[in-house]
């Protein structure tokens, strides 16, 4: 019998149940209680399938903090009205990194939430981007599975509260990386014999273990400074410059975890191009490890087709996207002199304090708006040349199989994967 709302009886509604989801009480901070409304769910005696669902915290500002948060973690479940879940939603997206790093609730619950948040991102994508909008149970299932071990890694490896901070400090990034995760996943599953795998397990261990390198390939943007990353439009040279060195933050963030070394090889070498152009080494052709070079396919596939829509950014879809990616560029030579002076201006010092300048010489500013100006031009330009053609920065076969992958539905049951799960 659903209730449509519930029906109101004072503080309580009674209802079948169908218009409440239960929420772990300890993600809740008391100083968000005012966004929605938490209920406790109570039997109705000799009524069957029907609940009362009491309101609970309606008057906290005289409470401390410390009390209602006592008071919160004494319930192991809670219940939101649905009406209520596009604030408490919210709440976690915004929250998401203190829950995380939170010692005070249990490590499992922290896997579990964030497993079911990365679960809704994909099956999103696959929606929107992939025409995909009902997966199978088993599909879904698979997925979880594999964020949660992937999840699960992290932790082991002591990490969340890493992860957490780039969270906090970019939620973007966050849901990127985790995109890209997935893809690398997708891709090896459904490509097994480009890998060095024998039996199943193997190739399960391995498909983890990408999604990981992808969870984690940009770690290192937690150290570049917020107004670059949060940066709305084009980067200027020098912002470019700055924020190419997150690969070797991630290095460093990530040195003391014991990591395969394959997927450390993969997070410092994803934005190598095949043809050199690349950074931070320059590398060329097979001199750049495998993973590396799929991490750089997944990484420029999202963020050309798969990232929010922005106001000066419109998507592509997958299609145009791919179509960049394997174009030749018929102004390669005029590219590649544009990224060179770029990589030449890193000899500068990093002029951080131009966005605020302590001087207010009008000398001083005008030159910097002209100098500004003329950067954006040129990073605008360098933007208009590299939509005409990617073929250079990618190994062309690794991209056919990309292409071939995901034009195929299947890739995206995880397949061969978590059968007994
Ligand atoms: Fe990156
Ligand atoms: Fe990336």
């Amino acid at each position: 019998m659903a209730m449509d709302g519930g029906i109101d009886i004072g503080d309580e509604l009674v209802d079948d149940g169908t218009n409440f989801i239960g929420i772990v009480p300890t993600f809740i901070s008391p100083n968000y209680l005012t966004l929605f409304r938490l209920y406790e769910k109570l039997e109705v005696s000799g009524e069957k399938g029907v609940y009362r669902f009491r309101c609970l915290f309606k008057d906290t500002a005289s409470i401390p903090e410390t009390t209602l948060s006592r008071m919160l973690s004494a319930w192991d479940c809670l219940y939101i009205h649905k009406r209520d879940m596009g604030h408490y939603d919210k709440y976690l997206k915004d929250n998401l990194h203190i829950i995380l790093a939170n010692q005070g609730i249990e490590m499992d619950k922290r896997i579990m939430l964030f497993t079911e948040i990365c679960f809704e991102l994909i099956q999103g994508v696959m929606a929107k981007h992939f025409g995909l909008p009902r997966s199978s149970t088993e599909t879904c299932n698979k997925l979880k599975a594999l964020m949660f071990e992937s999840i699960g890694v992290i932790t082991d490896l002591d990490f969340l509260k890493e992860l957490a901070a780039l969270i906090g400090h970019d939620y973007d990034t966050c849901t990127h990386s985790i995109k890209v995760g997935w893809l690398m996943a997708v891709f090896v599953n459904a490509n097994p014999d480009l890998f060095d795998v024998s039996g199943k397990s193997e190739l399960e261990k391995l498909v983890v273990e990408v999604a990981v390198m992808g969870f984690l390939h940009d770690i290192g943007k937690s150290k570049i400074p917020r107004h670059i990353i949060n940066k709305k439009g084009r980067l200027s040279n020098i912002e470019y410059v700055a924020a190419q060195a997150h690969t070797a933050y991630s290095l460093g963030l990530l040195f003391e975890l014991n990591l395969p070394r394959h997927v450390m090889d993969g997070i410092l070498y994803h934005h190598e191009n095949e043809d050199g152009s690349g950074y931070p080494c320059g590398f060329k052709g097979n001199k750049i490890p495998l993973f590396a070079k799929l991490c750089h396919i997944a990484d420029v596939f999202d963020a050309l087709a798969l990232s929010p829509e922005l106001p000066y950014k419109t998507p592509k879809t997958p299609y145009q996207a791919l179509m960049v990616m394997a174009g030749k560029n018929p102004n390669l030579d005029a590219l590649q002199q544009m990224e060179k002076e770029v990589a030449e201006i890193s000899d500068l010092p990093f002029a951080g304090g131009t966005e605020n300048p302590e001087t207010p010489d009008l000398k001083v500013l005008e030159h910097e708006f002209r100098m500004n100006r003329e950067a954006q031009k040129r990073v605008e330009v360098r933007m208009r040349l590299r939509d005409k053609g990617m073929a250079h920065c990618f190994d062309t076969d690794l991209l056919k199989r990309f292409v071939i992958t995901l034009n195929r539905s299947r890739s995206f049951e995880l397949s061969a994967l978590f059968r007994k799960k």
